[in-house]
């Protein structure tokens, strides 16, 4: 069985299964954000990768990919009902972003979790060398790090939450509030993408499971009174500046932001990218944005919003009802707002390749971030990376993780639609000195912390707490 130093799980795989030239089917990377966030730190370790291949009930051996070894871990049907949009999508996913959507907590699913954790534990633990680094990844394996150690005691266990940690108050009503907090606790470092986040796993872990915490750590008593330290602190996640900054760069991608523009044809471009998921705040910025019409603030001539939202958990009922709704109001500010000339929202159910997105970015005059609670949005540093000349206004949302460190952006309460329709109109006129100032301070902060910073900062912590166990 072949082994790595480092095995990163993650419920999906970061590759797609497409069809080949010849009709057969092939594995093609795809572009994720967490795929280019460990492509770094994979690459300096001998690394393997343990997660779901895509498709229903999809046996396959593990296989070499660029270097990696890539283990999938089959879901049948019920499993993706239960364990991926039930439990992680239905319980978990609504009740860490603040309750948006109401949680579902059904017994049925949690067992479906409990044994796809368990999956995808024995696969790390299969896979990874002696004394090697597991590094455990999001909500869908909550259970992992414990469930791993107890597995393989040798090895250092790492955990990265990539969406909020919510409030006492709310994560108290998970029925299984202590067995997640303890298979966390599985791990040697619990890193989250803000400190609030940090702070709230800790005050849960203080008023559930009454272990100590200090600082950025957690003392876990054991049966042998030797208590175990894990580290709990925010590693905000980022993106690899410098790549988005060269296909900015790119004779094509900048041809292509200059058609956009030209063929768009309003003055002003206000863009929203996201995936279709109501933690966004879509639905809040098409009101503010209606209103503007509707008040004469503006015209579709002179701002038009591009609104990118790409399909996601299209099986879960919240997303197909926030589908219909946010379609609705489009069709009707755009039949109310729209001539045959210029249509006032440009809205796309669809995916696009990274060169496009830039190109939109680089088309944009404003970005608009306004999600009502995120982990961190990489949208918006994405769109900071890539405007080499400074130009361009960030509207983003102060519940977005990405807020702790992009405070030079225009920042927004969603909720407060007033207060977003003068934010609106603020970037749509901000002078150029101002959008250069904010837009420097903003950059600088992306491209002094990007996702190398990330990976590394999260693995040497790691190695330091095998090193300082190897030599206990
Ligand atoms: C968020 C989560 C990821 C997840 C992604 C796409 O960014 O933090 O863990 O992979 O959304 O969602 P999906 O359900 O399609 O994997």
């Amino acid at each position: 069985m072949p082994r790595a130093d480092l095995v990163v799980v993650a419920n999906r795989l970061p590759v797609d299964r497409v069809e080949g030239p010849d009709g057969e089917p092939i594995w093609r990377r795809s572009p994720g954000g967490l795929v280019t966030a460990l492509e770094q730190a994979m690459h300096s370790l001998d690394g393997a990768w343990v997660g779901w291949g895509g498709k229903p009930d999809l046996e396959v051996e593990p296989f070499e990919l660029d270097d990696t070894l890539l283990v999938p871990v089959s879901l049948s049907r019920e499993d993706l009902r239960d364990y991926y949009e039930g439990f992680s999508n239905g319980t978990i996913w609504p009740l860490y972003h603040d309750v948006i959507a109401a949680p579902e907590f059904k017994r049925s699913w949690w067992d479906a979790y409990v044994r796809v954790n368990r999956r995808f534990a024995e696969a790390a633990a299969e896979h990874v060398e002696d004394g090697g680094f597991v590094w455990v990844q999001d909500y869908q394996l909550q259970l992992v790090p414990q469930m791993v150690r107890e597995l393989r005691p040798d090895v250092t266990i790492g955990y990265f939450h990539h969406i909020p940690f919510p409030a006492y108050a709310l994560f108290a009503q998970l029925p299984w509030r202590r067995q997640v907090l303890e298979g966390l606790l599985g791990a040697d470092v619990v890193g989250f993408q803000r400190l609030a986040d940090a702070g709230n796993f800790q005050r849960s872990i203080r008023r559930l499971l009454n272990y100590p915490t200090k600082g950025d750590t957690v003392t876990v008593p054991t049966i042998d009174d030797d208590p175990r330290v894990v580290i709990s602190k925010a590693y905000p996640i980022s993106i690899d500046a410098n790549h988005f900054l060269e296909l900015a760069k790119r004779p094509d991608v900048i041809a292509r932001a200059q058609q956009l523009r030209e063929e768009i044809g309003s003055e002003k471009l206000m863009l929203g990218v996201d995936r279709l998921d109501y933690t966004k705040g879509i639905r809040h910025r098409l009101k503010a944005y209606g209103e503007l019409l509707a008040d004469g603030r503006i015209s579709g001539h002179e701002a038009t919003l591009v609104q990118i939202a790409s399909p996601s958990r299209p099986g879960v009922e919240a997303y197909q009802e926030l589908r219909d709704e946010i379609e609705m109001t489009v069709a009707r500010i755009n039949g109310d707002y729209s001539t045959v000339e210029n249509t006032a929202i440009r809205y796309l159910h669809q995916g696009y390749p990274r060169e496009e997105m830039v190109a939109l970015y680089l088309a944009a005059d404003v970005m608009l971030v306004t999600a009502l609670r995120d982990g961190m949005n990489l949208v918006a540093k994405e769109y900071v990376a890539v405007r080499g000349d400074n130009t361009g206004v960030l509207v983003l949302s102060e519940f977005a993780g990405a807020a702790d460190e992009l405070g030079s952006a225009l920042l927004v309460n969603p909720h407060d639609i007033e207060g977003m329709k003068d934010i609106m109109m603020r970037a749509l006129t901000m002078p150029p000195a101002e959008q250069a100032r904010r837009m420097k301070t903003m950059r600088r902060k992306v491209f002094d912390n990007d996702v190398e910073k990330w990976g590394q900062s999260v693995l040497s912590d790691l190695r330091e707490i095998r090193a300082r166990r190897r030599s206990q």
